[in-house]
C-alpha cells in the first residue's frame, strides 16, 4: 500500500482561528491549511459588527470580564474568559500591526457598542464588513509566508487515529479525488454548524464537519445544546436571512411588534440591548401568531435615528437591503432570528488540547466554556485570535513525532443527478426538523420528534453510505446529521433552561443540578449518555 504525504502541520479551516494559528505555527514547520472553498469563505468572512477588545487598561478589562460572565448565564468558565479578556488586547493589536484597518476618527479608533455590552468597546472595519477585513489581513499575512500552503476547495472526511493519536486526515481535493495526509498534529478550526437548522446567517460551508469528524475519532464534544440563535436576521420571503448587525440596536435601532409597540421593556430592563437569547426568544413570543404556526411580522426600526449617516455607517447592510427596496433610514425592516454560533464543540483546554493526542480545535469549532450558554456579542473573533494563537502554541510545545500513514483506498466520488437530489431532501428534511424540533423553544416531545427526523435523516444517508462512495456533500451530510445527533440528545438531558437553551417544559434555571457543562462521547456514530461537569 502506497504511503500517504506528510506536512508537519495540517489546519483545517481558514477562518481567524485556523489562520491566526497557522501564522503562529509556521516558523517551526510546514502547514498546510484545509479549506472546503476559496480562502476567506468562512463565517469569519460574514461578521459584522465587530470585534470586542479591553484596550484601556485593567479596569476595562475587568469590566469585559463581568460582561462575558454575566451574558453567559452562570456557565462561563473563568479561567477561559480571563484568558480571552486579558490576551485580547495584544492579539487586536498585533493584528492592526499585520495589516488590519479598523475604522477610525481623527486617528483614534471608534467603537460601538452591542446587547449585553456595558459600554462600547467594539472595533469595526468598513462598517459592518469586520470580519472580511480580519479575513483579508489574516490571509494575506498568512499567504506571504512561505512554509503555509493552502489547499483550497478541499473538504476534510475523516481523522484518522492510531492507538488513541489523530496522525493523518482523509480528504477529497479539488478534483474529489481520495488524498491522506499525515501531520504531527492536526488543528481543527474549521467553524461553526449554522447550516444545521433551515434559518440560519451561516454560510453554506458551515455544516459543522470539524466538529463531527472529531466526535467519530472519539473527542469529547461539551455544551453541544448551547446553540445561538441572531435575534435579527432579513425576514423576507425566498431571501436568505441575511444577518442584521446587532450594532443597528447598538447605534439606536428599535424593535417593534406588528402593533407597532416597543416591546423589550416587557422582557428586560436593557431593551434591545439586553443579552442576545433574552432578544431572540422576545422577538419569537412577539411573533407568535395567534393560530398555530401562523406568524406576526417583527420590525427593527432606525427611520428615528438621524445623528448618524445610516448608509455610510452600515454600507454593506444598506446595499443588501436596497436589492429588496428597503432603507434602514425609511422603512421599517422585518426581522427574525436564526441560528448564528455554537457555544458549544469539541472540548478543549485552554490550550486547544482536546481529550485525543494529536488533535486540537480552536474558535467557533471549540468548547472551552469561555461563552459560557450565550456569548456575549462581537467575542467570537477576539476568541479566535486569543485561542487559535493558544492552539498553535501548544501544537508546538507537544512537538509530537510525524508517523507514516498509509493513503486510502480510491473510491469513486460522484452521485447521479437523481441522487444528488434525494441527498438534498434528505438534508432539507433534518434542517426543517432542527429548526421545528430543536430551536429556540423546546420541550421533550419536540425533542424527540427531532430524534425521529435523525433517525430518519441516518437511514437516508445509510443508502448512501452503503454504496461506499464519498462526495463534498455526502460527507456535509454526515457531519450535519452527527451534529443534530449531538444538539438533540445535549438538549434532552439539560432539563432546565439556561442562555440559549430554553425548555418550555423546565423554563427556569436550576443552578443546583445544572450549573455544569454537559459532555457527549460517541463511539462509532453512536452517542453515550450525556454527562454533567462541573469545570
Ligand atoms: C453582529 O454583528 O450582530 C454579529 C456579531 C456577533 O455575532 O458577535
Amino acid at each position: 500500500m502506497a504511503r500517504a504525504q506528510q506536512v508537519d502541520f495540517l489546519v483545517m479551516g481558514a477562518g481567524v482561528a485556523g489562520l491566526r494559528a497557522a501564522v503562529e505555527l509556521a516558523d517551526h514547520g510546514d502547514v498546510l491549511v484545509v479549506t472546503k472553498e476559496s480562502v476567506g469563505e468562512s463565517n469569519t468572512h460574514y461578521a459584522q459588527g465587530g470585534i470586542a477588545v479591553a484596550m484601556e487598561g485593567e479596569a476595562d478589562v475587568a469590566l469585559h470580564l463581568s460582561d462575558t460572565v454575566a451574558a453567559g448565564d452562570g456557565l462561563v468558565y473563568l479561567p477561559a474568559a480571563h484568558t480571552l479578556v486579558e490576551e485580547g488586547p495584544l492579539r487586536v493589536t498585533e493584528l492592526i500591526e499585520w495589516g488590519a484597518h479598523f475604522d477610525k476618527e481623527n486617528g483614534r479608533l471608534l467603537r460601538t457598542r452591542e446587547g449585553a455590552h456595558s459600554l462600547p468597546r467594539i472595533l469595526h472595519a468598513n462598517g459592518d464588513a469586520t470580519g472580511a477585513e480580519i479575513s483579508r489581513s489574516l490571509a494575506a499575512f498568512a499567504g506571504a509566508h512561505e512554509r503555509i500552503r493552502f489547499a483550497e476547495w478541499t473538504t476534510v472526511t475523516g481523522l484518522v487515529a492510531v492507538d488513541g493519536s489523530v496522525v493523518a486526515v482523509d480528504l477529497l481535493d479539488r478534483e474529489g479525488l481520495p488524498q491522506r495526509i499525515g501531520a504531527r498534529s492536526v488543528l481543527v478550526a474549521a467553524g461553526g454548524a449554522g447550516q444545521v437548522y433551515s434559518d440560519t446567517t451561516n454560510p453554506a460551508v458551515a455544516t459543522g464537519d470539524g466538529i463531527a469528524l472529531a466526535a467519530e475519532a472519539g473527542a469529547e464534544l461539551a455544551d453541544m445544546e448551547f446553540y445561538q440563535f441572531h435575534p435579527t436576521a432579513l425576514s423576507l420571503p425566498g431571501v436568505p436571512r441575511f444577518l442584521l448587525s446587532e450594532a443597528l440596536r447598538g447605534e439606536g435601532a428599535y424593535l417593534r411588534n406588528d402593533r407597532g409597540e416597543r416591546f423589550m421593556e416587557r422582557y428586560h430592563p436593557l431593551l434591545e440591548l439586553a443579552p442576545r437569547d433574552v432578544v431572540a426568544r422576545a422577538i419569537t413570543r412577539e411573533g407568535m401568531g395567534a393560530e398555530p404556526g401562523a406568524s406576526r411580522v417583527v420590525h427593527l426600526d432606525m427611520r428615528h435615528v438621524k445623528d448618524i449617516d445610516l448608509h455610510q455607517r452600515f454600507p454593506g447592510i444598506s446595499a443588501f437591503l436596497a436589492r429588496y427596496g428597503l432603507d434602514l433610514q425609511r422603512d421599517l425592516i422585518p426581522v427574525r432570528p436564526a441560528a448564528h454560533y455554537l457555544m458549544g464543540g469539541i472540548r478543549t483546554d485552554l490550550h486547544g488540547r482536546t481529550s485525543l493526542r494529536g488533535l486540537y480545535a480552536a474558535g467557533e469549532a471549540a468548547c472551552t466554556g469561555v461563552h459560557g450558554a450565550n456569548r456575549l456579542a462581537s467575542n467570537s473573533l477576539l476568541e479566535g485570535l486569543v485561542f487559535g494563537a493558544r492552539a498553535a502554541q501548544s501544537m508546538l510545545a507537544d512537538g509530537l513525532p510525524l508517523l507514516a500513514a498509509d493513503a486510502p483506498e480510491k473510491v469513486p466520488a460522484h452521485l447521479t443527478a437523481g441522487e444528488e437530489e434525494r441527498l438534498e431532501n434528505v438534508i432539507t428534511g433534518l434542517q426543517h426538523a432542527m429548526w421545528m424540533y430543536a430551536g429556540l423553544l423546546r420541550e421533550e416531545a419536540t425533542l424527540r420528534e427531532g430524534l425521529a427526523a435523525h433517525a430518519a435523516c441516518e437511514a437516508g444517508l445509510a443508502q448512501f453510505a452503503q454504496q461506499g462512495r464519498g462526495t463534498r456533500r455526502l460527507a456535509e451530510a454526515h457531519a450535519m446529521s452527527r451534529i443534530a445527533q449531538a444538539i438533540l440528545h445535549s438538549s434532552l438531558a439539560r432539563t432546565e433552561s439556561r442562555g440559549a437553551h430554553f425548555r418550555n417544559d423546565y423554563p427556569h434555571r436550576d443552578d443546583e443540578r445544572f450549573l455544569k457543562h454537559s459532555v457527549l462521547r460517541m463511539h462509532e456514530g453512536r452517542e453515550e449518555p450525556v454527562e454533567f461537569e462541573a469545570w
